[in-house]
């Protein structure tokens, strides 16, 4: 760790000295580790907005410049010129592969695409509208009843990466197909990673699904533009569940259900039912620009905002150039995109959320891309687990391998003082001479 300095506090009649950590990119942080021991007191942070948790060298993100780098490599430059698989291998190994590594890495999914056959009665005990996000939380648990338990340094490590990789992807097509009344589709070892994962969706017994170049291309942008994101909610979802030295799978499935919420991943979801819900209101843009700004309204624009980015998300802007170039390529005219397009132009103008720095996230136009492809509303939110999951992945190792302590945060206890204990008949009398019902 890069102590460059101390800082002084002064609490109360104690001043103590605390160390001040540099990070590779001029970041600096307060290590408050022996504030509790030195100076008898904790820090009070809402959402841990002021908070660093770890250091990491997985991904850089500057909210103010709308910077996003994975080990180094701008997020654009990735999506640009990369397939996913090849930014999966970055995320897990810290570099992007040789034409050798990624040909083992490719390998290894190959070989473990396939779930245990017992797996499958699973997605028949579901109802069949259930949300594929909960059937994919429990499915990546149950991965642990069939496969080696990892709480700790794998030897192996590339294979255990691959191996989730490729399966959730398997599951969450089947849990798609399921879900349709169809038969599962099995994966392919002649396809590409996300060429297998859309001939598993979309083909059928009866009919061959022609795999569109376009398509793939699209998917592997889509993927790799969520891949991860340092220490958001989810990924600190996995992290605080590996340090009880929890195995992967249970580690990853934290990860799935925290992502599910929608202030989080499942903000992809709720866009699109924003969205649709504008549209068959009469496209009635401005009645939702002001029940947004309106603080006694729950509503808000989703897909809008963020909680590090208070410029334009980078990822975002990439999604809305997608739009323009594969929307026309596939023939597709969707209504929603301008209703999103006209949402941002008016939004952008307004001074509501220029002086609260709100801007498009990455959920606002990768629902309208998944939609491009075929992928239904209730699966975008999966669509970003699949993405994000090589991410959770590199979180997971790198907790484990620097032996983080167990994540135990402390409180402000601001609850009743000690009190003396009330037999059960007489606590009606109690409550009423205290007025409370
Ligand atoms: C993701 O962390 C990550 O990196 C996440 C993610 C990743 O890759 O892992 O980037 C993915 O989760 C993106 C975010 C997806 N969520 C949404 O799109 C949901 C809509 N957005 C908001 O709920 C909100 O912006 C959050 C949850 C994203 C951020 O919440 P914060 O940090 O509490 O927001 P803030 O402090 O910046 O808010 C400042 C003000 C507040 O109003 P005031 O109290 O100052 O009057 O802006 C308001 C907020 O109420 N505000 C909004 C708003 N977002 C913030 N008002 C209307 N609509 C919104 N979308």
């Amino acid at each position: 760790m890069n102590v460059t300095s101390k800082a002084r506090l002064k609490i109360k009649n104690k001043t103590i000295e605390l160390p001040v950590v540099e990070g590779s990119e001029e970041q600096f942080g307060l290590d408050i580790s022996r504030l509790k021991a030195d100076g008898g007191c904790t820090t009070y942070d809402n959402g841990f907005a002021n908070t660093s948790s770890c250091m990491s060298s997985i991904t850089y993100v500057d909210g103010e410049k709308g910077i996003c780098r994975h080990r180094g490599y701008d997020i654009v430059d990735l999506a640009e010129n990369c397939m996913f698989v090849e930014v999966a291998y970055l995320l897990v190994h810290g570099q992007l592969p040789t034409a050798q590594e990624l040909n083992r890495f490719s390998r290894y999914l190959n070989q473990h695409s396939m779930i245990h056959e017992n797996m499958h009665h699973f997605f028949s005990g579901y109802p069949a509208d259930s949300h594929p996000m909960g059937i994919l939380a429990s499915m990546v648990t149950s991965l642990s009843s069939f496969y080696p338990l990892l709480s700790h340094k794998d030897p192996n490590f590339d294979i255990t990466a691959a191996r989730l990789i490729s399966k959730v992807r398997t599951i969450a097509a089947f849990s798609y197909k399921k879900s349709q009344g169809e038969p599962v589709v099995y994966p392919r070892h002649d396809l590409s990673y996300c060429a297998n994962f859309l001939n598993m969706m979309f083909s059928s017994p009866v009919a061959c699904y022609d795999i569109n170049p376009d398509i793939v291309t699209l998917l592997n942008k889509l993927l790799i533009l969520h891949v991860d994101h340092g220490q958001n909610c989810s990924a600190t979802a996995v992290r605080l569940v590996a340090s009880a030295r929890a195995n992967l799978y249970a580690s990853i499935s934290a990860g799935i259900c925290a992502l599910w919420g929608p202030l989080h991943g499942g903000a992809n979801q709720a866009v699109i039912e924003m969205l649709n819900k504008i549209k068959n209101d009469g496209r009635n843009i401005h009645k939702y620009i002001q029940k947004a700004k309106d603080k006694k309204d729950d509503f808000r624009l989703m897909g809008f905002g963020h909680a590090v980015y208070k410029n334009y998300d980078p990822r975002a802007r990439v999604c809305k150039r997608l739009c323009d170039e594969f929307l026309p390529k596939l023939g597709i005219v969707d209504p929603l995109l301008d209703i999103a397009l006209e949402l941002e132009r008016i939004a952008l103008e307004d001074e509501f959320f220029i002086s609260r720095k709100l801007y498009p996230n990455v959920d606002f136009y990768t629902g309208i891309l998944y939609r491009a492809i075929g992928i239904p509303t209730n699966m975008l939110t999966v669509m970003f687990a699949l993405g994000r999951l090589p991410g959770w992945i590199a979180q997971w190792n790198e907790g484990v391998e620097s032996s983080t302590k167990i994540y135990r945060p402390r409180q402000i206890y601001i609850g009743p003082k000690k009190r003396a204990f009330i037999p059960i008949d007489k606590r009606k009398k109690e409550r009423a001479h205290r007025n409370i019902h």
